[in-house]
């Protein structure tokens, strides 16, 4: 039995540290779910002592974790913090010599990589150099920030670079999206109940819309954002995650790698877009005004906006079209997915000439207002057979309370420490996501096809992305 855990964070004077990861340890640690002799190191080159790192940390809950700040409850997790400077190019003694000081003979490791993703590589060759991922005095995990990779050549590098000190086991790559108690719930809501999975199929269901968009611009992340665009920031990992979440075959248990086995099966089963598909089945924009902050390159191309169609090939889901868009600087925040089921086949009522019987659908609503609606249709009281769509919804709000979900750190930590890895990605699911990605971004680059198009910041990006759809007589259920 190990005596005590250390986390250890790598990075900890950015504002992933601040803003998630010690508010959210702070809050499991007031549900009293972390272990008991627990110390958290912060690891970063600036120079700050245990108490400084503790005064920088209370800041940091107060302004990003205000309701859940309590004064007596932080001096007691405060004495938990301690702060180590140094460089993750360099051997790691230092810090060893001071975790083990601390630590008994047993002791469980958590580090969190939460750097700039050039220094993963040479991190961890550090950490495997300085005998840190050896796992006789307790189990050593890591926790790897997204992204991991640039594209599919980096993704592998990465990988393999874990895999030469670290098992699969012990590496927990993070997606926070999957964190969401609503991204959860899809797993749940599909294969708790009986009601949807029988038509959750291609005989029953339409199309399916994903829409990650968000209001903010690209903001401070400019110079960071120019190398990346939103394929790799959002598409590569959270759509594509949460496509996988609607769309995998029911595991027989909910373990880790049976979760992940379907995952990944799916995520295989997805048509590539490659070669001249990409210019007529992938939409690319760029919100005016986007050129304008400092680290934005002169004419850059960078695409913070995109909308795709893809297919599945497999028995399920063949021939039904899958339409994702995610962009920054839209109308609105929002993060749902839309399962829009096939119209009745046949119409007995008499309806208005040019009108037709509109589809039902199912909105999963992943934030903000946690929920789902069903909308079906309704006879109009008082008429003969008058029509109006109407919805059913559920408010997680309503039913669980106004603060009854945690932010997704929160849980994904707690994982972590527990060894759960299921709602982490696998080394496989990075590298079928990049395959899929891929393609794209350098058929993009290499024809320019399709164009950029800019679109104006407040609207819900380029007309190029309605076209999309509208092709296929359809229209984005939001904003159509
Ligand atoms: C991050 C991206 O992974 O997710 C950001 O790097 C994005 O660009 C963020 O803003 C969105 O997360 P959420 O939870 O606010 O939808």
């Amino acid at each position: 039995m190990a005596e005590s855990t250390s986390i250890v964070i790598f990075g900890a004077s950015g504002d992933l540290t601040r803003r998630k990861l010690v508010p959210a340890l702070y809050s499991q640690f007031r549900k009293g779910r972390l272990p008991k002799k627990l110390r958290i190191v912060g690891f970063a080159r600036r120079d700050y002592s245990h108490e400084k790192f503790r005064e920088l940390m209370e800041a940091a809950i107060k302004e990003f974790a205000p309701d859940a700040y309590d004064d007596s409850a932080w001096n007691e997790f405060a004495p938990s913090l301690f702060y180590v400077r140094g460089n993750v190019n360099e051997p790691l003694t230092g810090l060893d010599e001071f975790l083990r000081e601390g630590e008994g003979k047993h002791c469980n490791r958590l580090y969190y990589l939460s750097i700039a993703p050039q220094f993963y590589e040479p991190l961890v060759k550090q950490l495997g150099s300085s005998g840190m991922t050896h796992e006789e005095k307790g189990w050593r995990r890591i926790i790897v920030e997204k992204p991991v990779g640039h594209d599919l050549a980096s993704a592998q590098s990465l990988n393999r670079a874990l895999h030469a000190v670290f098992e699969e086991h012990q590496v927990f790559r993070i997606d926070h999206y999957l964190g969401k108690e609503t991204s959860q719930n899809i797993l749940f809501f599909r294969f708790a109940n009986t009601v949807f999975e029988p038509i959750w199929n291609r005989n029953y269901v339409d199309h399916v819309q994903v829409t990650v968009a968000e209001s903010v611009d690209v903001g401070h992340r400019a110079a960071f954002y120019d190398s990346t665009g939103v394929v790799r920031d959002m598409f590569q990992n959270h759509l594509l995650q949460l496509l996988t979440l609607v769309t995998m075959e029911p595991p027989a248990s909910f373990r880790a790698d049976e979760v992940r086995n379907e995952k990944a099966k799916v995520l295989s089963a997805i048509r590539p877009v490659q070669g001249t598909e990409v210019a007529e089945e992938t939409v690319r924009g760029q919100y005016r005004g986007y050129g304008a902050p400092e680290g934005v390159a002169p004419g850059s191309q960078t695409e913070t906006y995109a909308a795709m169609r893809l297919f599945i090939d497999n028995w399920r889901w063949q021939g039904v079209p899958f339409y994702l868009r995610s962009g920054k600087a839209l109308t609105t925040k929002t993060s749902e997915i839309i399962i829009q089921f096939r119209r009745p086949p046949h119409n007995m009522f008499s309806m208005e000439p040019g009108t037709s019987m509109r589809p039902n659908y199912l909105a999963l609503f992943i934030q903000p207002d946690e929920g789902m609606h069903l909308r079906f249709e309704a006879k109009v009281p008082d008429t003969v057979a008058e029509m109006r769509a109407v919805d059913m919804e559920f408010h997680y709000a309503d039913d669980f309370g106004k603060d009854a979900i945690p932010e997704a750190y929160e849980r994904l930590l707690l994982d972590a420490l527990q060894g759960d890895a299921s709602l982490f990605t696998r080394s496989d699911a990075i590298e079928l996501s990049w395959k899929l990605m891929d393609p794209i971004l350098k058929e993009w680059e290499r024809s320019k096809n399709p164009p950029l198009a800019i679109y104006e910041c407040g609207s819900w990006g380029p007309t190029e992305a309605d076209e999309l759809l509208a092709r296929d007589d359809r229209c984005w259920l939001r904003g159509c």
